[in-house]
């Protein structure tokens, strides 16, 4: 007989035991994702596990003021380090964590792993989106994106932060670098290439910041003032043509608000429109710590919140047992992710190298930045350019920018400097004068104060060089190259003075060396190795050329010698207007906005700044909507850009002379030149002025010719549907192309169509508009707002 104490021994342990295998059972019976369907794995998760997934799992980066992860996520070791974010992993549902990492300029990882001395984890630092831009041709974009993409699956990433696509509507947006252009259609074509190219290698991208991001002041509590139609035809054309176009994985909302809502809080933004307007199936992410209010982020369709802050997690549970979030925006929200998560190679275990194959992807950073280069001035065909001995002045010409910094960087191994490049091309430098520069740079660098995290060093001002040595140089050279630099960086917009303007002895140096090398019929060429547009009107006439090289990527001293030498013909064109004066753009008096006196902060973080209002009062007379609608010259205009041959433009011929429903427009392009090529085919479109006041003219549609041969023609053709003609018109929130006569114009060319009557392409909803009427820019007799 066994004792009673015995007995309960027994039924104590046996409870145990049932209750383990109960446990063991149910995780074995847990729907797993990819074997069951979503809506069960949904069904399966407690309301922690969903919060779980719908909040990163916190900021990696030790910077005093910002939250970092809980401590049992601290604990857990990063797949990939220095990423900027990573979703949780749930292993009882089979669901595991997605790694997230920037950026638009290439991989942006820790080159040096802790506890893994034995490899480096460089990445290419490919050229920045402007230059990618000013090649005017999708297959560009795509290439990168391909290359790029290869990166990140080889890393074991699955979502690139990538592409940025925010407007550049003023020359002094800290970000431009890290954007396409002031116009949208290139924006959002190079956007949908890029994204086509990226995800070909089974990784996904996150398309940002949605929307109207196009300032860095108080860039976490700014309100983006601006009027429904700028709204549509200009900061969310870009981000729908991509969606369409592309499919991206997912879409990163911006930090700013948009007509007094954040963006990643507006559930007119990101459902109303993205959903159920574009159709998009993808999820949305926050920018990094972005929006004051988890719940309505959730309930907006902002599904994933980034990095991910313990208390976020907390109040989105809060809501849902106050009943302020239901069950169903949650599991929507789940699902969206998980439906993601389902296409990533962490869910699919893709093996990755870890060592992506650096070389081919340098030998596609130096094409695609020889594709972009813009040359702006060639006087007397002074280039291409023999070898030959050169007097190299200017900073950046031994140490090159190769991209902006903030999130946009990329830990790369090495940069070509413009002095190697030319070397490397069988061109002779003075060594003497490179040795003074390197010590100069080195010392001026050593002064320096260590920088911040993420942010950019100051710049290093110019050395001045002695008459009497330049006196000698341009006895002993064939041609001087002065390379004027200009980083740009997150976080901070630009300046007027010293950065969009020369500095006092920037103007010294252009002034000297060209009266001097000219005194000794030298002649002398100029290299802006900029991130964005800058004044060139007061001293472009002192020099001979100028080639715009802006920031190429870790191979830029090779490619700028591949342009210089004519191993390489130009062909970039601007994609982003140069202004003879910052005055004249057209938001120079309410960029980059203003404080909001007495206002509470909405959010309080090192990053976040004050409550501030950027007021979009150009309405859509943005770049060269301005310019060319306004009568005011630009100092070179977008679209603008040589080349080291000519082409001739045939008539502008149309498949019909009356529009009904589309219009095939033919275009002949022939090489009239000397040498090989390509051109740029730019269409621009008149629209009538019945109701709506429209720009001077609009891009429409842009393509490349292939390499064209001298003599050879290409015929290059287009498709124009009622959509590509129309404007939005906010009185009755729909998309109409007016009756009228439409002149398209190619080149010097123009072809005109009839539409009888007015076509309304699409009816939308009214959505977003600014809470107070926004006096805006119109043209005309009282072309002012102010
Ligand atoms: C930037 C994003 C970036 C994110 C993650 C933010 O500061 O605005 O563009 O993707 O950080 O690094």
């Amino acid at each position: 007989m066994m004792s009673r104490r015995y007995r309960l021994k027994w039924i104590i342990l046996a409870a145990a035991m049932l209750a383990m295998f109960q446990t063991v059972q149910a995780q074995n019976t847990a729907p797993q994702l990819g074997k069951n369907n979503v809506k069960e794995v949904v069904t399966a998760m407690t309301t922690e596990e969903k919060v779980k997934l719908l909040v990163g799992m916190g900021f990696n980066e030790d910077i005093a003021g910002l939250p970092g992860p809980s401590e049992e996520d601290k604990k857990i070791p990063e797949k990939v380090q220095g990423a900027a974010g990573r979703t949780h992993a749930i292993p009882r549902l089979g669901i595991p964590s997605l790694t997230l990492s920037d950026g638009p300029a290439g991989v942006r990882i820790a080159p040096i792993r802790k506890g893994d001395t034995a490899k480096t984890y460089y990445a290419t630092g490919f050229p920045i989106e402007t230059l990618i831009a000013s090649s005017w041709d999708t297959a560009v974009a795509n290439r990168v994106g391909v290359a790029m993409g290869r990166e990140v699956r080889d890393f074991g990433i699955d979502i690139l932060l990538a592409p940025a696509m925010n407007i550049q509507r003023n020359p002094l947006g800290g970000r431009n670098f890290e954007y396409y252009s002031e116009d949208p259609l290139i924006a959002g074509k190079m956007a949908a290439a890029f994204v086509n190219g990226v995800q070909t290698n089974g990784v996904g991208t996150s398309i940002k910041h949605f929307a109207v991001n196009s300032q860095e002041f108080n860039r976490m509590q700014s309100n983006s003032v601006v009027g429904e139609r700028a709204l549509r035809e200009i900061y969310l054309k870009g981000f729908e043509m991509a969606i369409k176009e592309s499919r991206p994985w997912t879409v990163m909302s911006s930090y700013n608000l948009l007509n007094g809502t954040y963006t990643s809080q507006s559930e007119d933004l990101l459902t109303t429109l993205l959903r159920n307007e574009w159709g998009y199936k993808g999820f949305v992410m926050s920018d990094w710590f972005g929006g004051s209010d988890a719940a309505a982020q959730m309930r907006a369709g902002n599904e994933l919140l980034m990095p991910g802050v313990v208390s976020q997690a907390e109040d989105i549970i809060k809501a849902v047992n106050d009943g302020t979030l239901s069950k169903e925006q949650l599991d929507r929200n789940v699902e969206r992710v998980l439906n993601i998560i389902l296409l990533s190679p962490s869910f699919k275990q893709t093996a990755f190298s870890g060592q992506p194959d650096l070389k081919s992807s340098a030998q596609v950073a130096r094409e695609t930045a020889t594709e972009g280069m813009v040359l702006l001035k060639n006087d007397n065909n002074l280039l291409p350019l023999a070898t030959a001995k050169v007097a190299l002045f200017g900073n950046a010409s031994y140490d090159l920018i190769a991209g902006g910094t903030g999130s946009g960087d990329v830990n790369k191994k090495h940069v070509v400097s413009l002095d190697q490049g030319l070397t490397a091309g069988s061109f002779t430098i003075d060594d003497e004068l490179k040795q003074t520069y390197m010590q100069f740079i080195a010392d001026q660098k050593a002064k320096r104060p260590p920088t911040a995290p993420f942010m950019m060093p100051p710049p290093i001002a110019e050395m001045i060089v002695a008459p009497e040595r330049l006196q000698k140089l341009a006895g002993e050279s064939a041609v001087a190259i002065i390379t004027l630099g200009r980083n740009t960086g997150e976080f901070v917009d630009r300046k007027v003075e010293n950065d969009f303007t020369l500095t006092s002895i920037e103007r010294e140096l252009i002034e000297s060396v060209s009266q001097i090398f000219h005194e000794k019929g030298k002649k002398v060429i100029v290299v802006l190795n900029v991130g964005g547009p800058m004044e060139v009107a007061s001293w472009r006439d002192k020099v001979d050329a100028v080639l715009l090289t802006w920031l190429p990527g870790q191979e830029g001293g090779h490619a700028i010698v591949d342009i210089l030498s004519g191993k390489v013909n130009p062909s970039g064109k601007l994609a982003t207007t140069f202004p003879v004066k910052y005055d004249d753009v057209p938001s120079a008096k309410t960029f980059p906005g203003k404080e909001l006196p007495g206002a509470k902060p909405f959010i309080v973080n090192p990053f976040a700044g004050v409550p501030a209002e950027a007021l979009y009062d150009e309405g859509i007379y943005v770049g060269y909507r301005y310019y060319n609608t306004f009568g005011v010259k630009p100092a070179y205009a977008f679209g603008y850009g040589m080349s080291y041959t000519n082409f001739s433009f045939g008539p502008v011929k149309l498949s019909n002379s009356k529009f009904v429903d589309k219009v095939t427009v033919s275009v002949a392009v022939t090489n009239t030149g000397k040498v090989a090529g390509k051109e740029v085919v730019q269409l621009y479109v008149s629209a009538p002025k019945q109701k709506l006041k429209k720009p001077e003219s609009e891009l429409r549609a842009f393509a490349k010719t292939r390499f064209l041969k001298p003599g050879e023609t290409q015929v290059v053709s287009f498709t124009l549907t009622a959509k590509d003609l129309a404007s939005f018109d906010p009185a009755t929130s729909s998309w109409i192309a007016e009756r009228g006569s439409y002149a398209i114009r190619i080149g010097a060319s123009t072809a005109k169509i009839d539409l009888a009557k007015d076509v309304v392409v699409e009816k939308r909803r009214k959505l977003m508009a600014p809470v107070n009427e926004i006096k805006e820019l119109v043209p005309g007799a009282s072309a002012s707002r102010r």
